[in-house]
C-alpha cells in the first residue's frame, strides 16, 4: 500500500463536519490518500463521512492501539490500518482484518517481529525522535525485506531526504493537513500543501 502516495497526510479531524472538505482539498491537489488518527471522538465519523463521500480518496485509520479500535474503524469504512506501535494481539487482528496494514516499529527487535508475522512494510515511529535517516539507512542492510513510511517530526523540508533512500516508500506527516487551516475551512492552503507533496518523488 505504500506505493499508493508519496506522502501519507496524517489527519486529525475534531469536527466531523470538515472532514470531507480535508479530503476533497488533498484530492484536488494530487493526493489521493489520507489517515485519519483515532485521537479525536469525532474520528469515526470522520472516516465514515469521507468514505461515504469522497470517491477518490483512500480513507485509512490511524493510531490504531487495540483490535477493537481496528474493528469499530474498519466497519467505520476505514481502507487500510496504521498504528503507531505493535502487540501481538493487534498483529493478529491486523492479519484477521484482511485489510492494508502498516505496523509500527522503532527498533530492529520489533521490525524483525513484524516480519516474522509477515509484514514487509512497516510505519517507522517515531521517526525523527528514534534515530531519523541515520537510523533508517543504517537498518537498509541486515533487514532488506523491509520497506518503510517514516513518521513523526517529518517536514517539508526533510521528507525528500527520507524518500531518497532505498527503503523507504513513502512518508507520513501531519503538515499537509495543519490545525489552523481546518478550523479556519482554508481548503485552498491544503490543497496547495498535497500539491506540493504530490510533486515529491518516491
Ligand atoms: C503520526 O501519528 O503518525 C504522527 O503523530 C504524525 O507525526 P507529525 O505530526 O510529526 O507529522
Amino acid at each position: 500500500m505504500l506505493d499508493i502516495s508519496p506522502v501519507i497526510p496524517v489527519a486529525v479531524i475534531d469536527d466531523a463536519g470538515t472532514a470531507v472538505p480535508v479530503a476533497r482539498a488533498l484530492v484536488a491537489g494530487g493526493v489521493a490518500v489520507i489517515e485519519v488518527t483515532l485521537r479525536t471522538p469525532a474520528a469515526l465519523d470522520a472516516i465514515r463521512r469521507i468514505a461515504d463521500e469522497v470517491p477518490g480518496i483512500s480513507v485509512g485509520v490511524g493510531t490504531v492501539t487495540t483490535p477493537a479500535q481496528l474493528e469499530e474503524a474498519a466497519s467505520a469504512g476505514a481502507s487500510f490500518v496504521v498504528s503507531p506501535g505493535c502487540t501481538p494481539r493487534l498483529l493478529d487482528a491486523m492479519t484477521a482484518s484482511g485489510l492494508p496494514c502498516l505496523p509500527g516499529a522503532a527498533t530492529v527487535s520489533e521490525m524483525l517481529t513484524l516480519l516474522e508475522h509477515g509484514f514487509t512494510e512497516l510505519k517507522f515511529f517515531p521517526a525523527t525522535a528514534a534515530g531519523g535517516l541515520a537510523y533508517l539507512r543504517s537498518v537498509a542492510a541486515p533487514l532488506p525485506g523491509l520497506r518503510f513510511c517514516p513518521t513523526g517530526g517529518l517536514t517539508p523540508e526533510t521528507a525528500p531526504d527520507y524518500l531518497a533512500l532505498p527503503n523507504v516508500a513513502c512518508v507520513g506527516g501531519s503538515w499537509l493537513t495543519p490545525a489552523d487551516a481546518i478550523a479556519a475551512g482554508d481548503w485552498t492552503t491544503i490543497r496547495s500543501l498535497a500539491a506540493r507533496a504530490a510533486a515529491l518523488t518516491p
